[in-house]
Order: structure tokens, then sequence, then C-alpha cells
């Protein structure tokens, strides 16, 4: 609670209903907030400091469309050594809050062979491939022991998404998201396996944050910016400079959707 309410001091009376998680080589996202205030991690209690390059460390409050938006630039991995609890720390600091929409973005492989990447995919549902869970361990009394996952994506939220893609002419894909550890890249046995059980994009993230968003009620809506052909789909060797370019150059048209979704609202 310490850091919610060290948040909404610096905030002040317009608490954010949004937050907006930004993926690997999504940042830029963050410059389309006016009159922002920034919040470094460094400054808020029990928030490390990311260790990943393309990973900044700030929350950004401002306004989007007139809308008091919450922009987290870094994120917490898994991979990086921390735990499941650290990972969704962000989100329950947000539900302390008062946020009530989590809007989760992060690049992705992509799995589904008609996939042209760079190419931006609703996410429709999840596979937790990570065998982590963050609600384990005491229950928190703000928090449900055994959240129901069978909508873990807003339906209403997936439609508003689609509906402002068809307006604006942004190409949106569904499909779901398998979460791995990471940090290596899969091998392309292992992305033949997780197109067999049924996912469309596969990363190292958004699992962890959106099981807590359930737990705490949030609705939510996921985006994966799919940057390359998972392993084995293309004989192409996979580097992060190449996901962070390909998610940068996506940034234009997911502003553009989360743009829109805000101010639809
Ligand atoms: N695999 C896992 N995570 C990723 C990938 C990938 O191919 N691309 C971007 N993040």
């Amino acid at each position: 609670m310490i850091a919610a309410e060290l948040l909404q001091s610096k905030i002040g009376n317009d608490a954010p209903k949004v937050a907006v998680i930004l993926g690997s080589g999504l940042q830029g996202l963050a410059a389309a907030l006016d009159d922002a205030v920034r919040v470094p991690y460094a400054d808020i209690p029990g928030f490390p400091q990311p260790t990943v390059s393309g990973h900044g460390g700030e929350l950004v409050v401002g306004l989007l469309e007139q809308v008091p938006v919450l922009m987290q630039s870094g994120r917490f991995h898994s991979y990086e050594g921390h735990a499941p609890q650290t990972v969704a720390l962000p989100v329950r600091t947000f539900a302390d809050m008062g946020v009530e929409i989590l809007i989760v973005t992060n690049a992705a492989g992509g799995i589904r062979p008609t996939f042209r990447p760079p190419l931006l995919m609703l996410i429709a549902d999840h596979v937790n491939y990570m065998w982590r869970n963050p609600l384990l361990g005491p229950k928190l009394e703000s928090e449900e022991r055994f959240p129901d996952m069978s909508e873990p994506y807003d339906a209403k939220l997936r439609e508003l998404a689609r509906d402002v893609a068809l307006e604006e002419g942004v190409t949106l894909e569904e499909g779901v998201y398998a979460a791995v550890l990471g940090p290596s890249y899969e091998t392309p046995a292992e992305i033949r396996m997780l197109a067999i059980i049924g996912a469309d994009a596969v990363g190292m993230s958004t699992v962890p944050e959106v099981v807590v968003a359930r737990a705490r009620g949030m609705r939510v809506l996921g985006i994966s910016a799919i940057t390359n052909l998972a392993a084995g789909i293309t004989n192409v060797r996979l580097t992060h400079e190449e996901v962070l370019a390909a998610g940068a150059a996506m940034s234009e048209n997911l502003e553009v959707l989360v743009r829109g979704v805000v101010r639809d609202l």
C-alpha cells in the first residue's frame, strides 16, 4: 500500500482508472501522455531496477485523449530472476491505486504460419507455460484465492479494440499467447509443441501480471506486437536487438489502437 500512497501523492487527485504496461521496444508510447508526471522506480518502495536493455524503469502518469492514464515503462521479467510476485508487484500497486482496466502489451514471436510480422495481435487467451504463479503463497486480503480464468481478456474490451482497429485501418489479428520463462528463445521443437497446444504467439511476460489483475477484479486487454516468426518457422536467427527494432516499428499503430480504446471506453 505504501507504494500506492506515495504514487497518489505525486499524481494528485486525478487518479487513473487505466494502466498500460509497455513491452519490449514499445516504451515510446509513454511519450504520448500529455502533462506527464514521471516517477522512477528508484523512488518507489519495493520496486527493483529492471536489468534488460530496452526496458527503462519508471511509471508515467498523464493524459491520453484527456483521460488520465498510468504507463509502466520497464517491466520485471521472471527471466531476470525475479519472483513472480515481484513481476506482478506493479499490478498490485495499480490495483491499490484504484486502477480498473489494465492494458498489457508485449513483444512476441509469431507461431501461426500465416502471420507476417511486424504485426499486432489481440490476445484472446493465454497458456501459462512458465510453471509459476504470482498468487502462490498466503492469500492477500484483497485478492481471490481461486480466480476464475475463463475470460482472462475482457470480451468487451477486445470488441472495442477490434472496432478501433477497423476504424483506423490498423491490421489486428487475434490469437492465443503462450508465456514461457526464457531467456533463451525457443527451439524449433518447442515451437512445434506450442503450436500443437494451441498457441499463436510466444513470449516471456504478461501472464503473471494478468493473473494478478484478474485476482483483483481488473478488466484486461492484451496486445502482442509480433516482432518475428518463432524459431523453426523460418530459418532466421533471433536477436533481442531485432525484437526491439520491430517493436519500435509497431509503436505508432499500437498508439493509435490504445488511444482509440481509451477514448471510447
Ligand atoms: N520468443 C519468445 N519471446 C519473444 C520472441 C520469441 O520468438 N519474440 C519476441 N519475444
